[in-house]
């Protein structure tokens, strides 16, 4: 995967003072969704810590009705509250998952941490099969530092 080549257009896009907060993650979702053939729908949810629930903020690929998830539901959910990387290389294995599309068999999820707490978290479906790697998982902390910094 180009990971190290798209740093500097995703770096551009956070950095970029034209953009509202939500463009820049669109534009992140895109740009990941666009270039990376196995991400075949990204987005970002951002917690609600009073409400235990996690918001879609921004995504590319087909829109989804789960826009607003309770933390422990869903791999979403128990990332919200474990604080861990979760990376399911086949869905039809977990339990706890929450469907979005027939066509999806993996996902990962990457909680984003500003001052060291759990806002939210980047989650990733694909269409391939067992598809992610150490890299993957080292590429997206990356981008959610990034993003973090403008949150
Ligand atoms: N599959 C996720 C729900 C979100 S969709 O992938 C967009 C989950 O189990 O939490």
């Amino acid at each position: 995967m180009p990971f190290e080549s798209l740093k500097p257009g995703l770096e551009n896009i956070l950095s970029a003072t034209q953009f509202s907060v939500n463009e820049k993650l669109t534009r992140v979702c895109e740009l990941l969704q666009t270039s990376i053939p196995v991400y075949n729908w990204v987005g970002f949810y951002l917690a609600n810590k009073a409400k235990k629930t996690l918001h879609l903020k921004a995504f590319a690929g087909a829109p989804t009705e789960h826009t607003v998830i309770p933390f422990g539901k869903g791999i979403c959910g128990q990332v919200a509250e474990s604080n861990t990387n979760f990376v399911v290389e086949d869905v039809l294995a977990q339990d706890n998952y929450i469907a979005c599309n027939i066509a999806v068999k993996a996902e990962i999820v990457i909680p984003l941490f500003k001052d060291g707490k759990n806002i939210g978290q980047i989650d990733i479906d694909s269409h391939t099969a067992d598809p992610f790697t150490k890299k993957d998982e080292h590429f997206l902390e990356w981008v959610n530092k990034k993003v973090a910094e403008i949150l």
